[in-house]
């Protein structure tokens, strides 16, 4: 945290974190010096033909902004135009690049100066010349990376984020330029949520331009609220949080309309829910830790794990000594003191054992070295042969 970085504009982290994250954008040129991008434009849009990869086509014509889901294949692209001008174009949006590239979740472990539980994808667009996804803000911390050819930014310092109405994507009605610089390849410009900015494909007759995007996941606090409400009613099902009995009214007096729920219903049921004692459990650190490890280790829906090949036990075990371990791509591993998620799952560690899961977590790789602990390893193998884990060199 404390050696300067020119991914940073040769900020700390530890500065970069004080003056800019979350407060105000930041231009970094080179920040990647040399950095021409991790895959071909025929790459990615092989990558947006695949039916577990989130993808859209964005295109722009006559004023008219459209959006096209993914997967895609071949007449897809073929139908695009192939002479783009700002008032007709596209652009193809990949999510979650680092799920199938391993150079992808390479340059992902740069930006581990922010938790691992804010960090949600990267992104990667493709833009032929005047493509772009026009004028708008997002809810989210973004890194926006620029590979490839050449992206004009332009930031806005406007508080009046009205959207256009109707259209298929989030487009701002109306956008002031304060700033603008254009981006070449290794450049790299931080913006914070809700700032409007605009970036439009600048391609001079050379490459046409594509951006990477490390996008950074700041949930609602309505959505954490809901959440932590179904996290609740899980636990409630399981009896954990234990509010034994059942309703009961001895002390029952004859009411004037039986339609009637009575103040004493509606009293003693409000004495049995306080039982709960919701302002503890709120106030419950623990809690609120394991629903925030299982509730952002979750994958997102569309996330499928392919199983590994299944070994005994036995073998698994000499493997990890020689071999190491490595977490897939789609996986996320968090942990709150000694108490691991990984995809929504959860193991709570012996002491001894929990800096081997740690180094796991952090740095997504671990050796494990003469493991003694059979829970550990039992647990180890379970992720593996769920392929959440598997062994790293071969
Ligand atoms: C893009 O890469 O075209 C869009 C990135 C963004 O504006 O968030
Ligand atoms: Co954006």
């Amino acid at each position: 945290m404390n050696t300067p970085k020119a991914l940073l504009n040769h900020l700390t982290p530890a500065q970069f974190l004080a003056e800019y994250w979350e407060k105000k954008p930041l231009l970094i040129k080179q920040a990647i010096p040399n950095f021409k991008g991790l895959l071909t434009p025929d790459e990615l849009a092989g990558l947006a033909c695949e039916a577990d990869v989130q993808a859209r086509i964005v295109t722009f014509k006559k004023g008219k902004w459209s959006a096209k889901h993914g997967p895609f294949d071949e007449d897809d692209f073929a139908k695009l135009p192939e002479k783009t001008t700002p008032e007709n174009n596209w652009t193809l949006l990949v999510q979650s690049v680092n799920h199938f590239l391993p150079e992808a979740a390479a340059l992902l472990q740069q930006f581990d100066f922010i938790p691992h539980a804010r960090l949600d994808d990267l992104m990667v667009s493709y833009a032929p010349n005047g493509g772009g996804v026009g004028p708008h803000f997002d809810s989210y911390d973004v890194f926006l990376l620029q590979g490839q050819g050449k992206r004009l930014w332009r930031i806005s310092e406007q508080t009046d984020l009205t959207l256009v109405e109707g259209a298929p994507l989030r487009i701002l009605k109306q956008f002031d330029t304060a700033q603008e610089w254009l981006l070449e390849a290794g450049d790299m410009l931080y913006l914070p949520p809700h700032l409007a900015h605009w970036g439009i494909a600048v391609s001079d007759g050379a490459q046409d331009c594509m951006t990477y995007s490390i996008g950074f996941r700041a949930p609602k606090n309505q959505e954490l609220a809901t959440e932590f409400l179904g996290f609740l009613q899980d636990k409630l099902n399981q009896d954990a949080l234990q509010i034994a009995g059942i309703y009961q009214d001895p002390d029952l007096t004859l009411q004037t309309h039986a339609a009637e729920i009575s103040k004493e219903m509606i009293s003693k049921v409000s004495a049995n829910l306080e039982k709960l004692q919701w302002q503890k459990m709120l106030n419950d650190g623990a809690l609120v830790g394991e629903f925030l490890g299982t509730y952002l280790s979750e994958p997102k829906s569309h996330v499928v794990f392919e199983k590994n090949k299944k070994i005994s036990l036995a073998q698994f075990a000499e493997k990890i000594q020689l071999q190491g371990l490595a977490l897939d791509f789609k996986s996320q591993m968090l942990f709150v003191n000694a108490t691991f998620y990984l995809n929504g799952e959860s193991f709570t560690c012996a002491n001894a054992s929990a800096n081997l899961l740690k180094t796991l977590a952090d740095k997504r790789e671990c050796m494990p070295n003469n493991l003694q602990d059979d829970r550990l390893l039992m647990q180890l193998y379970a992720w593996y042969l769920a392929g959440f884990i598997h062994l790293k060199s071969a």
